[in-house]
């Protein structure tokens, strides 16, 4: 893998093999999702779209690797995930604004 610096720290550079990977993952999906969209025979859409939903699983997986080695991944899947707030509305409410629920009234700190 090709980094932009030099000398990485070794979780440094498996950050930068994880998001290097969704970035990959995230294009699969996306051509995935538009083949599945375009494909008129049946077994053939069904095959593309399987495998549109493995890729999703592939960033998922990822995302929480990520989650669990960068803090802020953490931080912000907390805010922004599992919420039914409008998202500007969480954002403006800051980090601590959003349940899962969707409540935007303020959230222990006992996390
Ligand atoms: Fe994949």
């Amino acid at each position: 893998m090709q980094y932009i610096e030099e000398k990485l720290d070794p979780k440094t550079a498996d950050c930068a093999r994880a998001l290097k990977s969704l970035q990959e993952e995230l294009e699969a999906t996306s051509y995935y999702h538009q083949r599945f969209a375009t494909t008129t025979e049946p077994e053939l859409k069904d095959i593309v779209g399987h495998n549109r939903d493995e890729e999703i699983e592939h960033c998922c997986m990822l995302i929480e690797w990520l989650r669990r080695n960068m803090p802020k991944w953490d931080e912000n899947l907390r805010t922004y995930l599992f919420t039914s707030a409008p998202l500007t509305e969480v954002e403006s409410a800051g980090a601590e604004g959003a349940g899962a629920d969707g409540d935007l009234s303020v959230r222990s700190t006992n996390r």
